[in-house]
């Protein structure tokens, strides 16, 4: 087993016999409809990749937001080029007016996210490039499914990429997408027999971590042991680390970046299951979950929902949570294993401090849950039960102090 489980619930979408229940697939689009499509195995290559096909120059500047991952930084110095941050507002749009100020003549591109699966003004921010002669980089990252003005997230930008793996039961798989460049001479090959038997044992390992499959689980955690007893003799040193056992709080934001990958495809198996599994029951299960989330904790003392509505064509990444007071939360949480992801938990040491206060307060501020489609009742209700219980027992400690004081 590649984790120990200190997470009681799964923090990523988990394989199951459910995962492939129903197929009206036709009819729910995601950025794969957006346009022409390569797979790598991350996001950030996918980033990597856009900026090699536009040519990305040295000393050539990226406009990337104050309130970001490192992930989204590493792919601009790995081309040579320079990260130019600009700021954003409360409600996570971008700062239009700022954005202005920064463009310069060294200004080529710029990344756009659609935080936490909602949507940018793709419309203002189009015209923008378009007026600047900027390559627009649609980071749908967060945003795998989900619309804007009728077409799928992901059309506006002259590149989108997306993060498969953090909407599908899978390990490893992300897409560079484009509605408006050729993608054909941005081919990925295929990164052999290793990486993709790795691709397909880290998804059954995480499936049976959380026992998600049935009846053949018993038989599969043998098959599973002698697997682990071969690879440590023949130890591959080609593959990248399971994405399930990153944790970006522990390598300080570090992802492990290489982009000696870049032109390397996500696995086979990755790409069935990407084409098998239900999208309307991801939609649909995603959506119902953020509800719950946004009925079980939005009234809680010590912290607000980012989002309180979701919108019809938001189809949310996880549910973010903004909290008073986040360095006493964090360590509880951890404690109790609620998984707690943490966009943005570290920024890049070479953005200027006072940038953005927005961004830097969020940093530190917003806790993501997840509420992906595998989560099933027992444990949503646990999650909302534990920070329920949580929220009120640091609130009403907070309030004893004060009146001791
Ligand atoms: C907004 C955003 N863009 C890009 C990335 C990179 O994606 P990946 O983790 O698949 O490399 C991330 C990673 O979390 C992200 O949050």
């Amino acid at each position: 087993m590649h984790q120990s489980l200190t997470e009681k619930i799964p923090k990523q979408p988990v394989l199951s016999i459910a995962s492939f229940r129903k197929q009206e697939n036709a009819s729910v689009e995601c950025v794969l409809d957006a346009g022409e499509v390569q797979y790598v195995n991350r996001g950030s290559l996918a980033l990597a990749l856009a900026l090699q096909h536009m040519k990305l120059a040295p000393n050539d500047e990226v406009l990337i937001p104050a309130y970001h991952c490192v992930a989204m930084v590493e792919p601009v110095l790995w081309n040579g080029g320079n990260p130019r941050f600009y700021r954003i507002h409360e409600d996570t749009s971008l700062d239009m007016s700022d954005l202005e100020s920064r463009v310069n003549q060294f200004s080529r591109a710029m990344i756009a996210p659609h935080y936490f699966g909602f949507h940018q003004n793709m419309e203002v921010i189009r015209q923008f490039c378009d007026r600047h002669q900027l390559v627009l980089i649609e980071d749908c990252a967060h945003a795998f499914f989900g619309s804007y003005a009728g077409r799928p997230l992901g059309y506006y930008g002259d590149y989108a990429i997306g993060s498969a793996w953090k909407f599908f039961p899978i390990d490893e798989g992300a897409c560079l997408v484009s509605s408006k460049r050729d993608l054909s001479d941005a081919c990925t090959t295929h990164g052999g027999l290793f990486s993709e038997f790795k691709s397909f044992s880290n998804t059954l390992e995480y499936a049976l971590q959380y026992d998600r499959l049935g009846a053949v689980n018993p038989a599969l955690r043998g098959l599973m042991r002698v697997k682990d007893r071969l690879w440590s003799v023949i130890k591959p040193e080609t593959v990248q680390k399971p994405i399930h056992d990153l944790d970006s709080s522990a390598a300080g934001g570090m992802t492990g970046f290489d982009g000696s990958r870049v032109r390397i495809s996500c696995s086979k198996w990755s790409r069935w299951v990407i084409g098998a599994v239900s999208r309307m029951r991801i939609v649909n299960n995603r959506r119902e979950n953020y509800k719950k989330l946004l009925a079980g904790l939005g009234d809680l003392p010590g912290c607000r929902p980012l989002f309180g509505i979701l919108p019809e064509e938001v189809v949310p990444h996880v549910f973010p949570l903004v909290m008073d007071d986040p360095e006493v939360v964090f360590p509880r949480l951890k404690r109790i294993g609620v998984p707690v992801i943490r966009f943005g938990e570290y920024l890049w040491g070479g953005m200027e401090k006072g940038l953005c206060h927005v961004s830097e307060d969020y940093s530190r501020r917003i806790f993501q849950f997840p509420c992906h489609q595998d989560l099933n009742d027992a444990e949503l209700e646990w999650m909302i039960a534990r920070i329920r219980e949580l929220m009120l027992a640091v609130s009403s400690t907070s309030l004893t102090e004060g009146s001791a004081a």
